[in-house]
């Protein structure tokens, strides 16, 4: 069986800068937003920050209890 879809992706977020996670899957620049949501008229981004740099996995499933972070959601 292949790689499972949706699978999170690892990004490094720099401190005090202002994301904005995808929660329609319509973006091409995913976990982000790339502003497609707009013509698809699906859900606005999730925008965030954090206050250290840290490693992350962003969900791409879009099926997290804990968004934008993956809590293995995708794996259900
Ligand atoms: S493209 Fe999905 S939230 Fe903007």
């Amino acid at each position: 069986m292949s790689e499972k879809p949706y699978s999170p992706i690892p990004v490094t977020l720099e401190k005090d800068k202002r994301y904005s996670w995808c929660t329609c899957s319509h973006s091409e620049n995913q976990p982000f937003c790339d502003g497609s949501h707009r013509a698809a008229k699906a859900t606005p981004p999730l925008t965030f920050e954090v206050a250290e740099e840290k490693e992350a996995y962003l969900c791409t499933c879009k099926r997290t209890s804990n968004p934008p972070y993956c809590d293995g959601s995708h794996k259900v």
